[in-house]
């Protein structure tokens, strides 16, 4: 046998138990849509070529997976009927009529497996032409069950054709299994539907296997892994089964999670040692949080890099977002796509930072909306400011040299440049250049007229109608 290794994974069918207008294998754990976590697994073993069997609707499923899989050449074939578990294979090894190997077979609504029990799975094919991965579970309504004689696999029976004594076996089926490709060829052909659900079973083909003696399996202690998502209420399981796993893997790594059941952290998010992670927090997409970096909850952070030793406050909104090593982010701040903040920059609360560089240690500290804009190192940028970048039909930007200090409630009108060490007065509205170490007054000068409030008063109080007796 040679050492290819195929992957067919069976995504045919809606799914009716979820109730959705998405097909079941697009709804998403961890951010990953089912079937894109069986794919993932498949491509990590080094699978080639990677089939997914999809139905006759299942467009949206193939462009989704291109998408998200752009270099790995997959190969989608089309289960015309859904006929059962066996007929979807027949499709897929049709897709692949010159492949001969070994074919791992997968359920696309399996998205917990892991990657050393595929790795055990394909160590013991080197002695079987079937082996189907089990594990044992208190309640095993529905399930395939595993019949052996003694130790040996015989056969997998369906709930549906079970006898009473069958139905007592723990030991089931996870539909996840390596094959031999000249075996499941054949087998896949004489498949017949006569069973309880009229469906070619997959199932079946061990027992063909086994008659040649054939049949092995492997058991795993984690049922976790062998969990198939049939309902919204499997699926919520399965998010904070792997969502648990991706914490636990990180605390192994260093990381504090102060609440790891309140916390979401992504497939794809990276953190350094020593950070810690709050309450509420979510880590989505490609986040990647820095060494000693703390990230106070509720937060939601996405697709953004967190230096290292930042503190990033409460309630606090980045995507998009580079901020470096050193700085304190919020409570409040929002920081939108393209915001790159350099080491030591303070942002305070209810700021808004959109397409803009910060330089080092600059301060934006107090209600602020920035963007389009560069602020130089060292600058400081007073409670207020605005930064006028769009004039109802294109942006404009602001550029501030290094230790420029704007003062509070100051709008800028884009586009603008403040030189070096320019300086703000408070109030100003700054429509032109600013020269370097210039002041830069850009409001009316303030009249104070004495006496005035007092007389006024007293013109006040003359004017004022008497209160009449009785
Ligand atoms: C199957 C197994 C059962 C096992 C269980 C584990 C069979 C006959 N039964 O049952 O022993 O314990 O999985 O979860 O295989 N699919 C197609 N085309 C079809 C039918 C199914 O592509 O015509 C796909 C589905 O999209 C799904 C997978 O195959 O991803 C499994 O099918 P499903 O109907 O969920 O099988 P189970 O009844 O759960
Ligand atoms: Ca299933």
């Amino acid at each position: 046998m040679s050492d290819s290794l195929a992957a067919i994974i069976l995504a045919a069918g809606r799914g009716k138990r979820m109730r959705s207008k998405l097909p079941k294998v697009l709804h998403p754990v961890c951010e990953v849509p089912l079937v894109a976590h069986v794919v993932r697994l498949a491509l990590a073993r080094g699978c080639s070529p990677v089939v997914v069997v999809i139905d006759p609707q299942g467009v949206r499923t193939r462009e989704l997976l291109t998408a998200l899989f752009p270099e790995a050449s997959l190969v989608f074939a089309i289960q015309r009927e859904q006929r059962g578990t066996g007929d979807a294979a027949r499709a897929g090894l049709e897709a692949i009529a010159d492949f001969r190997g070994r074919v791992l077979l997968l359920a696309a609504d399996v998205p917990l497996l892991r990657s050393k029990t595929v790795a055990r799975l394909e160590k013991k094919a080197k002695h079987a032409s079937a082996v189907v991965l089990t594990t044992r579970v208190e309640d095993p309504t529905g399930y395939g069950r595993i019949v052996r004689d003694g130790k040996v696999v015989k056969r997998i029976v369906e709930h549906a054709d079970a006898s009473k004594e069958e139905r007592s076996i723990d030991e089931i089926n996870s539909g996840v299994y390596l094959f031999d490709s000249a075996l499941l060829r054949r087998a896949v052909l004489s498949l017949n539907a006569s069973n309880a659900q009229g469906e070619f079973y997959l199932t079946d083909v061990v027992e063909m296997a086994a008659l040649e003696g054939l049949a092995a399996a492997v058991e795993t202690t984690d049922t976790d892994e062998c969990r198939g998502v049939n309902t919204r209420a499997q699926l919520a399981q399965a998010e904070v089964a792997l969502r648990g796993r991706l914490i636990a893997a990180w605390q192994d790594k260093g990381v504090t999670f102060v609440d790891p059941t309140n916390t979401f952290v992504g497939m794809d998010v990276k953190i350094g040692k020593d950070a810690t992670i709050g309450v509420g927090v979510q880590l989505w997409g490609h986040t990647k949080v820095g060494a000693g970096a703390v990230i106070h909850g509720p937060s939601v952070i996405r697709d953004s890099e967190v230096g290292s030793h930042t503190e990033v406050h409460s309630f606090s909104h980045l995507q998009g977002t580079v901020v470096g090593k050193g700085a304190q982010i919020g409570p409040y701040a929002r920081l939108r796509p393209e915001a790159k903040l350099s080491d030591g920059v303070k942002v305070g609360n209810f700021v808004e930072i959109k397409k803009s560089h910060i330089g080092a240690g600059a301060k934006v500290n107090h209600l602020s909306y920035v963007g389009d804009a560069s602020v130089g190192a060292g600058s400081n940028v007073g409670a207020g400011t605005i930064t006028c970048n769009y004039d109802g039909q294109a942006k404009h930007r602001t550029v501030l040299a290094e230790g420029v200090f704007i003062g509070s409630n100051t709008t800028l009108v884009a586009p603008v440049t403040l030189g070096r060490g320019a300086y703000v007065a408070a109030g100003s509205t700054v429509t032109k250049a600013v020269p370097a170490d210039a002041l830069a007054f850009g409001r009316s000068r303030q009249v104070n007229r004495e006496g005035y409030a007092q007389s006024m008063r007293q013109r006040q109080k003359q004017q004022a109608p008497k209160k009449s007796r009785g």
